[in-house]
């Protein structure tokens, strides 16, 4: 050791002794867990950050501000390492479609700009709750509104009505699919938000639980550009579509279970987007029988006048429970070459429907031997991929390899949380949908992230307002964020 590395070691040791926030400069090794797939090692490091929004905090609008897990996106170039050990940033998280336990409500879409100090906790003794909320400080900034053409706001309400496709695309730009709306009387756009991908021009992507569909907005929150998925996960009753998230479709993509993933592979100008669990012709009514979802991709090189094409499309094979349950996924995040972080996880925790979960997975899912059925019979929902479940013969499902648990344990008592009873403020979030990464930028560790999440509360809160009115959940479900620190040896 040098004198300076000796002085160093001996001022962080002081300093961890007056703080114990006081920076290492890795997460101990003690709190590394590793998984090899194909020879290569991805490492969680471990949780290293936990924050939270209230669960009483109100927006710009006045109402209140949840649901923000739904989706959230790092805004580009924002993300800053200081000299002092800690990084700052702006994360942009959208909500889905407002506080709807007693039905849906007339929500518009829209995004979160939120400011973060990160100062990421790498010793394994515990930190109180109070203090483990220095670890990653967030602040509302603002928020932007979504509309459609000529201004008209965006709904949240169940998509009982069918608007008719409008024709003429390219030269006529009001021309869609059909679209979800309301009712026959009430007629704007209705969306249910799970995915967000936040374009380097300002445009932005999010995937909708309705259509399924995948939207393109400007940089004003005005639709632009709509990607209808093929047949096979339109939802149709009778033959006719319909969007209604409330019953299941005869076939397509099951109720209030639709494109939960979205993602992007910017070295190819890619969009990726995932289906919750499988359709129901796959199986998708039963939660025993709905592991087989689909992943496609678009490309999104062409300028907003050329819709983007499907240019692939896999089935991904979700975890299950120990009672056969399907594990249904929250978000996908691009890694590389056909490796992804994927979100699969139970509905317990705190806000949920029990208090002790039994699985939270950030997994990692690896397309290279998968088949490729874009374009095939399968794209047709008359031929299931996987009928009652069954995966048919003639497909090769991507490979799905556990990664980073939210629900350890030891992890979340450095943090002051908890699994199970008793349920209070310190119980982990149920409905985690969320995943963002940001390169740490460590020479010694090039392939180290900050891999960031966040829980959907489902803007359950005893001190509410919805629509400007008050409402009582009988509940504070904070919005809750956890970062961990893996490294992802292919990226
Ligand atoms: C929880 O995390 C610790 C520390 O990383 C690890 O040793 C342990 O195996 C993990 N437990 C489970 C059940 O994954
Ligand atoms: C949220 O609740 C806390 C605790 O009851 C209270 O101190 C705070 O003022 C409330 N904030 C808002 C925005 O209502
Ligand atoms: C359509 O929806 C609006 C908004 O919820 C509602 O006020 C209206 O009564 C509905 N109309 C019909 C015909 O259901
Ligand atoms: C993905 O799977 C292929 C084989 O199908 C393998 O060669 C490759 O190493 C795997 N990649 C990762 C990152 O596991």
């Amino acid at each position: 050791m040098t004198r300076f590395a000796l002085l160093t070691a001996l001022v962080n040791a002081a300093a961890s002794l007056a703080s114990p926030l006081a920076a290492l400069a890795e997460p101990d090794p003690s709190l590394a867990f590793s998984v090899n797939v194909d020879g290569h090692t991805f490492i969680n490091k471990g949780l290293v950050a936990f924050g939270l929004i209230p669960s009483n905090f109100t927006d710009s609008t006045g109402n209140t501000l949840g649901g923000i897990g739904s989706a959230i996106a790092l805004s580009i170039g924002s993300f800053v390492a200081k000299s002092d050990g800690t990084f700052t940033g702006t994360i942009i998280a959208q909500p889905d479609r407002g506080f709807n336990v007693d039905g849906t409500i007339d929500y518009q879409g829209r995004q979160h700009e939120i400011d973060f100090v990160l100062n990421p906790y790498y010793s394994t003794a515990a930190l109180s709750f109070t203090q483990a909320q220095q670890t990653l400080q967030l602040q509302y900034k603002g928020s932007l509104l979504y509309t459609e053409r000529q201004g008209v706001r965006t709904s949240g309400l169940d998509a009982l009505g069918v608007r008719a496709a409008q024709s003429g695309f390219p030269s006529n730009p009001d021309s869609d699919p059909v679209m979800p709306i309301p009712n026959s009387t009430f007629t704007h756009l209705t969306l249910d938000l799970e995915g967000l991908v936040l374009n380097a021009d300002g445009t932005f992507w999010v995937s909708d639980e309705y259509g399924p569909y995948v939207y393109r907005f400007d940089s004003t929150g005005a639709l632009i550009q709509t990607i209808q998925p093929p047949d096979a996960i339109v939802p149709l009753i009778n033959g006719d579509v319909d969007f209604t998230s409330v019953d299941d479709p005869d076939t397509g993509r099951a109720g209030n279970k639709g494109f939960e993933c979205l993602t992007v592979d910017e070295s190819t100008n890619t969009l990726w987007v995932m289906l919750q669990s499988a359709t129901i012709q796959d199986g998708g009514n039963k939660k025993s029988n709905s592991r087989y979802t689909r992943l496609l991709s678009y490309d999104i090189s062409q300028p907003a006048t050329v819709r983007p094409a499907l240019t692939a499309e896999y089935v991904v094979p979700l975890p299950q429970d120990s009672n056969g349950d399907t594990l249904a996924s929250s978000e996908i995040s691009f890694v590389s070459e056909n490796l992804f972080l994927v979100l699969s996880r139970d509905t317990n925790g705190h806000g949920g429907d029990d208090t002790k979960s039994t699985y939270k997975g950030i997994d990692l899912v690896n397309i290279t031997s998968a088949t490729n059925i874009a374009g095939s019979s399968f794209d047709s929902h008359k031929n299931p991929v996987a009928k009652k479940g069954k995966l048919d013969k003639s497909v090769t499902p991507a490979v799905y390899t556990a990664f980073v648990s939210l629900i350890n344990s030891t992890q979340l008592a450095r943090f002051g949380l908890h699994n199970g009873d008793p349920s209070d403020a310190t119980l982990i979030d149920a409905k985690w949908e969320s995943i963002a990464l940001a390169p740490i930028g460590d020479a010694q560790n090039p392939h180290d992230f900050f891999l960031f999440t966040a829980a959907d509360n489902d803007f359950i809160t005893t001190q509410g307002i919805s629509q400007g009115q008050p409402y009582n959940a009988g509940l504070d479900n904070d919005n809750q964020f956890l970062v961990f620190r893996v490294t992802l040896p292919t990226r």
